[in-house]
């Protein structure tokens, strides 16, 4: 069945990617869970999962009914909105962080404040995203929209899959043309479409070399240190082999981002502001059965890279004892 576009092509921003689309399938059809269990991204099509917030949760309904106190908003000079924890920035508190300029502001604004920001926005303006995980705060209609997600749907899915606990389930509202550059998850990721349109660009854990992470105590841990926009092909020449799939999710859509799949997520240009909301689950129980696969060996990385930095003490000096255990040693 050929599904109407309510998009043109120049609205996506343009990559040197080779990129196949992900599957889009029915919440009915056996596939998704053939997928779900692979640890591989589908597009649930046509499911009640977020449909109550699909009917409702425009921009005006949300100005109105998500509840009248400070939202958590980034601010950035650009169009990137690249995550960073402050946890690993040097501090008094922390003398083992990084020192490091965050590439966002993050400011508290009611959610009228953010609309009017938002509306008359023009450009040298910061770019604005809210980002808000939905907690007792809420106004009382949206609470009575969320209770009436598709739970059993949701929970079956935990279920069948052995997922670990819901742990949260965030809100956010982007400006247009706004991107959540490429990152992994350490949760399983049900990401619901609700208003607008955003395109979704995914890489397998496997393609971890190709991506550059940041290293693990860097504020931009599970970031990837290449920038899509202008990658430099010298210090990421592996960049060129990431093999990557990519879907544009419309309102109704959601996209299940298995734990350790990379992401990218933007919000169309000229296409106006967009709502998701998405469901964060613990991963499951891992079995030990080998060979291990690609996001359990990412786990693995993470933990040396954490126990190095717990023994030396000091995060530069990481790098150079990693460089004289494997150059010449577990190198060609
Ligand atoms: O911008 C975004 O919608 C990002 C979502 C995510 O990283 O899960
Ligand atoms: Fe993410």
């Amino acid at each position: 069945m050929c599904e109407e576009k309510h998009w043109e092509s120049d609205q996506l921003r343009r990559y040197d990617l080779d990129l196949k689309q992900i599957p889009r399938l029915r919440y009915n059809d056996p596939k998704v869970d053939e997928l779900i269990g692979q640890n591989k991204p589908v597009v649930i099509t046509d499911s009640n999962i977020i449909k109550t917030a699909q009917e409702n949760w425009t921009p005006e309904y949300l100005e109105h009914n998500l509840g009248n106190v400070g939202h958590n908003v980034f601010l950035s000079k650009t169009h990137k909105f690249k995550y960073f924890d402050r946890t690993k920035m040097l501090s008094r508190s922390n003398p083992q962080g990084i020192d490091f300029v965050p590439p966002t502001k993050e400011t508290k604004l009611k959610i009228g404040e953010f609309m009017k920001k938002l509306k008359e926005w023009k450009p040298g303006n910061d770019r604005l995203y809210l980002q808000q995980p939905l907690n007792d705060t809420v106004g009382p209609s949206l609470v009575r929209d969320f209770v009436r997600f598709d739970w059993e749907y949701v929970g079956q899915k935990q279920n069948k899959h052995n997922w670990g606990p819901l742990t949260s389930n965030l809100l956010l509202i982007s400006q247009e043309g706004n991107v959540t550059p490429c990152h992994y998850d350490e949760q399983q990721n049900f990401f619901g479409q609700v208003y607008g349109y955003k395109r979704c660009i995914l890489f397998p854990p496997s393609d971890f070399e190709c991506l550059y992470p940041h290293p693990v105590h860097h504020p931009h841990d599970r970031q990837s240190m290449v920038d899509f926009d202008c990658p430099d092909y010298t210090r990421f020449p592996k960049f060129k082999n990431a093999k990557g799939f990519e879907t544009v999710l419309k309102p109704g859509d959601v996209l299940y981002i298995p734990i350790y799949w990379w992401h990218h997520v933007e919000s169309l240009m000229k296409g106006g502001p967009t709502i998701s909301v998405n469901f964060w689950y613990k991963g499951g129980p891992t079995s030990l059965e080998y060979p291990l696969k690609d996001h359990q060996k990412i786990a693995i990385t993470r933990n040396v890279e954490k126990m190095l930095l717990e023994v030396l003490q000091d995060p530069r000096e990481v790098g150079p004892l990693l460089r004289s255990m494997v150059m010449g040693r577990y190198t060609e």
